[in-house]
């Protein structure tokens, strides 16, 4: 009795520190977003039409504009890859089995390796794909499978801290870490995923310094940058076997690896769909709006994040010749999920729904029908979907729901689901 109260004791206090760490970075959540988009300012400046039009010229001119606030993409990086290794040869009770594979990305001594980790289903053949990013390590996300750790050994719980994933899941929900293999495996996918601080650590210190020494040229010019350069790599990777259908993966990503998911998918065409939850800023955020993160936050932050010049326009958003409706705009028209939450105006869904009604002329002009439902409702089926729960800023059930709805509707055989509408 006196251990379950150490205990629960324990965990309160232990989340009450997480949540007030949270608090500094999310404004704790005890905001709303405001649904009102027609009385703020349209994203600006407007899309060049060639770029509404998904001319290859204009989409090069856009990558340039957004090189600029993220630094370079790394063209021609080299990226290698170990044989698969079977880790669990009967995973989810012989659903499926679980694998791993070293992924080396660069030339030279700088050239950096880590563990992608994927689960196909058995007898997979052309299975489509669902490839993310985590927070956490592999460990992390694999709970009590084999896996290689971070220190070069198979799992264990002190590797994937049962206790720390049931804080973490409480505060930030319960698939912030722990990956829902199972209900990709239900809706007909694959999944694989790595921990992209293993490629470029998410780390002020470490990270530029990693890029710098990773022999190309050039090498990715920020942290962003770098994981995207990942994902891409992955899917080439994953492309490659025959058990998975290369035009049919979609990336997922939560908050910063949002932000990847959306720079790889603007950078590598083979990308089939995006799922960018509660991406913000840098994400699909607009830069000139002044609720939530900014740019200069981040900037001051995570100084890795972006690129070198990203400071100066931090200074003047105004004066910058693009914003995130750009970034938005190359995805088209190939299927877009942009998750929000109503209390996570840190990420100020807001001005990212400005961000989708500006881009969504990209979607309309390539033939696909552009967003075109009020801030409060749910399209799954559309191409850009747009989707707001009530809540902050985590990987939910709901939104679990949500992205695999959006998954079927785009990605499977079996065509588009009926329209569900969701009031926050
Ligand atoms: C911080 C950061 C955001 C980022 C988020 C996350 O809150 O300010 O830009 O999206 O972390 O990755 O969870």
């Amino acid at each position: 009795m006196v251990l379950k109260v150490l205990r629960w004791t324990g965990l309160t206090l232990l989340a009450l520190v997480m949540l007030f760490m949270a608090s500094s970075c999310t404004m704790l959540g005890l905001n709303y977003s405001s649904l009102e988009t027609g009385n703020k300012p349209e994203a600006l400046p407007p899309l060049p039409a060639g770029l509404v039009a998904g001319d290859e010229t204009a989409r090069e001119e856009a990558r340039a504009l957004l090189a600029a606030l993220y630094g370079d993409w790394p063209e021609g990086l080299p990226v290698a890859k170990s044989p698969w290794r079977v880790v669990v040869e009967d995973y989810l009770g012989g659903r499926g089995t679980l694998e791993e594979a070293d992924i080396t990305i660069g030339r030279g001594e700088g050239a950096r390796t880590f563990q992608l980790v994927a689960a196909f289903p058995k007898g997979a053949r052309g299975a489509p794909l669902v490839l993310s990013q985590t927070f956490g390590s592999n460990c992390a996300t694999f709970p009590e499978q084999p896996v290689t750790s971070e220190d070069g050994d198979a799992c264990t719980v002190r590797d994937f801290g049962k206790f720390a994933s049931m804080v973490i899941s409480a505060v930030f929900g319960e698939y912030i870490a722990e990956a829902p293999v199972e209900l990709y495996f239900d809706a007909g996918f694959a999944y694989a995923s790595f921990h992209a601080s293993d490629f470029i650590p998410d780390d002020a210190k470490t990270a530029r310094p990693a890029m710098e020494a990773l022999g190309g040229a050039p090498n990715p010019g920020g942290a962003l940058m770098a994981w995207a350069y990942a994902y891409s790599a992955a899917l080439g990777v994953l492309a490659d076997d025959p058990r998975i259908d290369g035009e049919r993966v979609a990336l997922l990503g939560h908050s910063r690896f949002g932000k990847a998911a959306l720079l790889a998918a603007a950078w590598d065409a083979r990308i089939a769909a995006v799922i960018a939850h509660q991406s913000g800023f840098g994400g699909a955020a607009l830069s000139r709006s002044t609720v939530g993160e900014r740019l200069d936050r981040m900037i001051r932050r995570y100084p890795h994040w972006l690129g070198l010049q990203a400071a100066a326009f931090a200074e003047y958003p105004e004066a910058m010749d693009f914003d995130q409706h750009f970034l938005l705009a190359l995805m088209a028209p190939r299927p877009l999920f942009l998750g929000n939450a109503r209390r996570d105006v840190w990420s100020d869904p807001n001005s990212s729904f400005r961000a989708a009604e500006a881009a969504s002329a990209a979607w309309r002009a390539q033939g696909a029908a552009g967003l075109a439902l009020d801030i409060r409702e749910f399209d799954p089926s559309a191409k850009m979907a747009w989707f707001l729960r009530p809540g902050g800023h985590s990987v939910t059930d709901d939104d679990l729901e949500a992205f695999l709805a959006f998954l079927t509707a785009h990605l499977t055989r079996g065509g588009a689901l009926p329209r569900a509408a969701m009031a926050p």
